[in-house]
């Protein structure tokens, strides 16, 4: 029996506690133009040596890897994904790969109005927008600087290059932007996104110290004030609990790792710019995959060293016990 053929009798990566993992997140850099406050210090200076990030020949490979695997969705991420140089290639390469079905993009839209547009036609399926406020002297305080305006440009870019849906991802911090989850959700219904309220995690000292406010009191005014009800309909595959109005125009995803986590389903795993397949946000099993792709491993080893790591899966993040138990930050890790 031929390498491929054997790979190809055992299709699916699941880990020991019976998960299938069918989704993979990969940061194309870790740098970005924003400096989030529960994300990336201002002062950061650990970034990855361009020589050391995975180029798109190799990024295709660990891809394609993944896809005779199983993997089926694969989201681009980062740091600032737009920032990598020539993306909707590597994007057109990776939408056309047999097997990915769903390539998708979280971006602070800083860049769409330049990239929405050939974006969409790589094959980018859907869009996740960070915006975690309304008021610019808050964007500005969130993320570092005066950014408001071109998010916004970012996204009528990405209206208007025809993404639907695309989802608004804001991370509650209290204190920071927690009393403005009610007119986030009206902008969402007016403008016919779907807003995703994020838990902030402790990653970093960043996440450590923005805080996070529990969604649960959060989800008990939004019912209150919009009248909401469960959504029964698949919403991506992802974490989120969601709910909607009566009539259907909202629609709020809650994300809650640290109040109700959601371990028992997860089933991703992260590649970093620079080839570290993490098995999990919130803990440190890791295989380094760029000594292998560069010392010529062939596809089976590849595929080997995959499922190796897939047995390495953590049971469940510990967010709550051990909060500063994860040093690196989210934009190292690719969020
Ligand atoms: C790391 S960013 C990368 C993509 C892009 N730069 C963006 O901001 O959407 C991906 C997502 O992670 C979220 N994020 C970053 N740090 C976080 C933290 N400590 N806790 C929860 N979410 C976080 C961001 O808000 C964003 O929605
Ligand atoms: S959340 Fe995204 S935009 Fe903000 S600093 Fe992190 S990577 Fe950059």
């Amino acid at each position: 029996m031929s390498n491929a053929s054997s790979v190809a009798t055992k299709p699916e990566l699941v880990d020991r506690f019976g998960r299938r993992i069918e989704y993979l997140r990969l940061s194309v850099t870790d740098r970005c133009d924003m400096k989030c406050t529960y994300c990336l210090p201002k002062s950061f200076k650990g970034y990855q040596e361009p020589k050391d990030w995975l180029t798109f020949d190799e990024i295709e490979r660990v891809v394609a890897a993944f896809a005779r695997l199983g993997t089926s969705r694969v989201r681009l991420t980062g740091g600032e994904p737009l920032l990598r140089r020539n993306l909707p290639d590597l994007a057109a390469r990776l939408s056309a790969l047999p097997g990915i079905k769903d390539l998708s993009l979280s971006t602070n839209g800083s860049r769409l109005p330049e990239l929405a547009t050939s974006l969409r036609a790589a094959g980018v399926k859907r869009l996740n927008i960070s915006l975690d406020s309304l008021s610019r002297e808050c964007v500005t305080q969130i993320t570092g600087r005066d950014s408001l305006d071109e998010v916004m440009a970012g996204l009528n870019a990405a209206q208007e290059a025809g993404f639907n849906p695309i989802k608004l991802n804001m991370v509650v911090m209290p204190g920071v932007n927690d009393h403005e989850v009610e007119a986030m959700t009206q902008f969402c219904i007016d403008r016919g996104f779907i807003l995703r309220l994020i838990e902030t995690m402790p990653m970093g000292s960043t996440g450590l110290t923005a805080g996070y406010a529990p969604l649960g009191p959060i989800l008990e005014r939004l019912k209150a004030r919009f009248d909401l009800i469960p959504e029964i309909k698949e919403m991506g595959g992802g974490p989120a609990r969601y709910w909607r109005t009566q009539d259907g125009r909202g629609q709020i995803g809650l994300i809650t790792p640290i109040s109700q986590h959601f371990c028992e389903t997860c089933n991703r795993v992260r590649l970093s710019v620079s080839g570290t397949l993490y098995m999990c946000l919130g803990q440190e099993e890791k295989v380094e995959l760029r000594p292998l792709l560069r010392n010529g491993c062939s596809d089976e080893e590849l595929v080997q060293t995959l499922r190796q790591g897939i047995e390495l899966k953590p049971e469940k993040h510990e967010f709550r016990e051990a909060p500063t138990k994860i040093i690196r930050f989210m934009s190292q890790t690719g969020g």
